[in-house]
């Protein structure tokens, strides 16, 4: 090869109209990182001279999101056919001091920095104006199809959508990776038309161009296929992401770990794993995560970022990020540990318990229900269950310490900061606002009583109607004691008319004397009582009502209603009157 004597265009502005999204292709996620990541570090390297990337659609986030130093970003703000990018690069490729450049489409993730290498050297040896980098598909349906002349040139890439039958049939297709000699592609770049049916630039067309003028295009065959399939829609990105999910797979199990369902086991490449881990179905293990050997992940965790021991466990369902956990530590199931936490040698971490920003001393125990947030605990300390570090004021976060050894019982609050001395027992149920001096007892709670018999009492006071019938000559004079509220006083009251009218009498005199509240659903069944009587033909009156009582009736307008007499007798012989309405 003449040195490095190269430079690499990626083409990465596309719209991504296949994936039917709103972001660029670049940026969706494959195995944990962008798409374009994947060309961006094979190129990488190669150390090329320059490496151009010609971004279009969401420039600024690709942008933001593969600046690195060394690249020189081309932006091609309409994105009019991937010939249409190398002519939007034109001023900078001018410039470019390799004689060679290659041009790399950025959505084929498992391209290999080797390959590329053997193509700029296969490009030198053979002289070539151009060379391109293709592979044979078993289907090679929306590829470009090579085209060779006789003597194994290239003289044509076609493009799917313009093949007629017999050209679809060819298998060779195009990787989208070609190599050009510099001067030559500057020199017919102009030539590129969108005069097609596809009304785009196409960089392919470039090779009917060159050969058009007589100027040599080889090919460059790869055995492997896979390593240049390209991403075209969320399909392929799911086939890709499973290719390489199984690829990191096989390459943890030849490395001595056992995978128990590797295809629902997500790995990311950078994750390293020790020999023996048992990794179960569902377990996720994201970015820089590196997970000592003979450790057992049980199904369901994720563990982003965090380095943990040897013979560790993890019970089922862990939320584990940018944590440290050293060796022997038993942790879930369904503990989150997050920003940071440190969990010391042969600590236990059970159930529902969320340790945040916090040290955790050599064999200390949470096993359940707890949050420690911005907390040092010692080593031996014994957290009861439901113990909460109450780190946050409102405004900031404040710390806990827990020394060695100590006992905190369940149920207890640590208000922070605070500080428990080495030794220290808090009961259960306390809350601790005050620090605890070594090897003492803290109990931070109200002294129990119980009150005996309460409950008897407290059923005899309760506040309920009586109500009694009484019969005053013709009239039966119903007497409401207490509140006539919603629910079993108003079902009594309900019951007793039922009752009276049934027995035959028909005149009714309510005697509210007693009376000490009524809702409106006393009110209502007061109401129903009067509907009642008259529907059996005969007349309710209301008598004795005290005067707040009355402010209650009135308000609800219910004097207009009822006739109402200010005692019992004055009601009593109104229905010896003559009978009114
Ligand atoms: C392209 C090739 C096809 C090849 C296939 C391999 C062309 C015309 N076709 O087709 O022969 O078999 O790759 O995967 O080159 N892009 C731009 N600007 C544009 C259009 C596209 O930067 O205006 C970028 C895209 O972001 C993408 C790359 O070019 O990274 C390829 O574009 P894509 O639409 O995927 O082309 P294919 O149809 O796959
Ligand atoms: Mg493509």
């Amino acid at each position: 090869m003449a040195g490095h004597d190269f430079s690499v265009l990626i083409l990465a502005a596309g719209k991504a109209t296949r994936f039917k999204s709103e972001h660029s292709k670049m940026l969706h996620r494959l195995a944990g990182q962008p798409l374009g990541d994947y060309v961006l570090k094979a190129v990488g390297l190669l150390k090329p001279q320059r490496t151009y990337v010609v971004i279009g659609h969401e420039a600024e986030e690709v942008r933001k999101a593969f600046a690195r130093p060394g690249l020189t970003f081309i932006e091609q703000k309409e994105q009019l056919g991937t010939g249409h990018a190398l002519l939007v690069a034109r001023t900078e490729l001018e410039r470019c001091p390799s004689s060679t450049l290659v041009v790399v489409v950025g959505d084929a993730p498992l391209l290999r920095a080797e390959t590329l290498r053997a193509l700029v050297e296969a490009h030198g040896k053979a002289c070539a104006a151009a060379t391109v980098l293709t592979t044979r598909l078993e289907n090679p349906q929306g590829y470009g199809r090579i085209v060779r002349a006789r003597g194994g040139r290239v003289r044509a890439i076609v493009e799917e959508k313009v093949c007629t039958p017999a050209q679809r049939k060819i298998r060779e297709i195009n990787s989208g990776i070609l190599c050009f000699s510099r001067p030559k592609l500057l020199e017919h770049l102009g030539a590129l038309s969108d005069k097609n049916p596809q009304k785009e630039y196409l960089l392919t067309d470039l090779v009917e161009i060159f050969d058009r003028h007589r100027l040599k295009v080889v090919p460059f065959p790869v055995g492997d296929a896979r390593e240049v399939l390209g991403v075209n829609d969320r399909m392929e990105l799911a086939q890709m992401e499973r290719i390489l999910r199984l690829r990191k797979a096989g390459a943890l199990m030849r490395d001595g770990v056992t995978i128990v369902n590797p295809e629902c086991t997500y790995v990311d490449d950078q994750v390293e794993v020790g020999r023996d881990t048992v990794i179960e179905p569902g377990v996720s293990l994201l970015g820089t995560t590196r997970v000592g050997s003979a450790c057992t992940l049980r199904p369901y965790s994720t563990i982003t970022d965090s380095v943990l021991g040897d013979r560790v466990t993890v019970r089922p369902y862990c939320m584990i990020s940018a944590c440290e956990i050293e060796s022997d530590v038993i942790l879930g199931p369904f503990a989150h540990l997050r920003d940071g936490a440190v969990i010391e040698q042969d600590a236990c971490i059970g159930n529902f318990v969320e340790v945040k920003k916090s040290c955790v001393g050599r064999g200390t125990k949470a096993w359940h229900l707890t949050y420690l947030g911005d907390a040092t605990l010692g080593e031996r300390v014994n957290v009861g269950a439901g113990t909460v570090t109450c780190n946050y004021d409102g405004e900031k976060k404040n710390p806990t310490l827990i020394e060695d050894g100590v006992f905190v019982g369940s149920g207890s609050m640590l208000v922070a900061p605070v500080r428990i001395g080495r030794g220290s027992y808090v009961a259960a149920g306390s809350t601790i606002t005050e620090d605890v001096p070594p090897e003492s007892l803290a109990l931070g709670r109200a002294r129990q009583t119980n009150r005996e018999g309460w409950v008897r009492t407290r059923s005899q006071a309760k506040p309920s109607v009586n109500i009694t019938v009484r019969e005053a000559g013709p009239v039966a004079v119903v007497e409401v004691n207490g509140r006539l509220t919603l629910g079993p006083p108003v079902e009594a009251l309900g019951q007793t008319i039922r009752r009276v009218l049934e027995s035959g009498n028909r005149k009714l005199l309510v005697n509210l004397t007693h009376l000490t509240y009524i809702d409106s659903a006393g009110m209502g069944a007061l109401v129903s009582a009067m509907k009642a009587t008259r529907e059996s033909g005969g007349q309710l009156r209301l008598s004795s009502i005290q005067h707040k009582v009355l402010t209650l009736i009135e308000t609800a307008n219910l004097n207009q209603v009822f006739e109402i007499y200010p005692d019992e007798a004055s009601g009593l012989s109104s229905f010896s009157q003559a009978p009114s309405g």
